[in-house]
């Protein structure tokens, strides 16, 4: 009874400690906006281990520098040097109790999934997550190597 009771404890502690958000380790390439957090889930120190086939969540907290009426998420995936686009949602609709037009000064919170299919091959590219707006500013772009497995 009592071993059962402490092994369901740890239990707990556990899923509460993979579920909890941590932020992760990322290069910065170029965000205009100040960034407060970015995270992937299940992953701190790049490079991420992702799964096939799942959903990652992708949070960013940031301030806009400048306005914006439209963001775009941009993926890209570089394999050997070669830039592969991938498909982003659009970026209003991921910000959490928000919405476009961004302003100036203000805390926001985007939180989207970065999907893994199960057809992709298994190997390690490097991520730029970029949010772009409709002037081309790049408000958050960050670069981060992952690898499939
Ligand atoms: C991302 O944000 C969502 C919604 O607030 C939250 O449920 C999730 O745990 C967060 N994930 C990470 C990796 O920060």
């Amino acid at each position: 009874m009592e071993r059962c009771t402490i092994q369901a404890v740890v239990v707990v502690i556990a899923a509460v400690w993979l579920g909890a958000a941590q932020a992760t380790v990322y290069q910065d390439c170029g965000s205009t906006a100040d960034i407060h957090e970015f995270s992937l889930s299940y992953c701190e120190v790049p490079p991420c281990i992702v799964h096939r086939p799942s959903n990652y969540d992708v949070n960013i907290t940031f301030t806009p520098t400048s306005a914006a009426s439209k963001l775009e998420t941009i993926i890209i995936a570089t394999i050997s040097g070669v830039d592969f686009p991938w498909p982003g949602p659009e970026g209003c609709s991921q910000l959490e109790n928000d919405v476009c037009p961004l302003q100036i000064g203000h805390k926001y919170k985007y939180s989207a999934f970065m999907p893994v299919l199960v057809e992709y091959p298994a190997i390690s590219v490097v991520v730029q997550w970029k949010l772009k707006d409709e002037n081309d500013v790049i408000h958050f772009c960050a670069m981060f190597p992952i690898t499939i497995v």
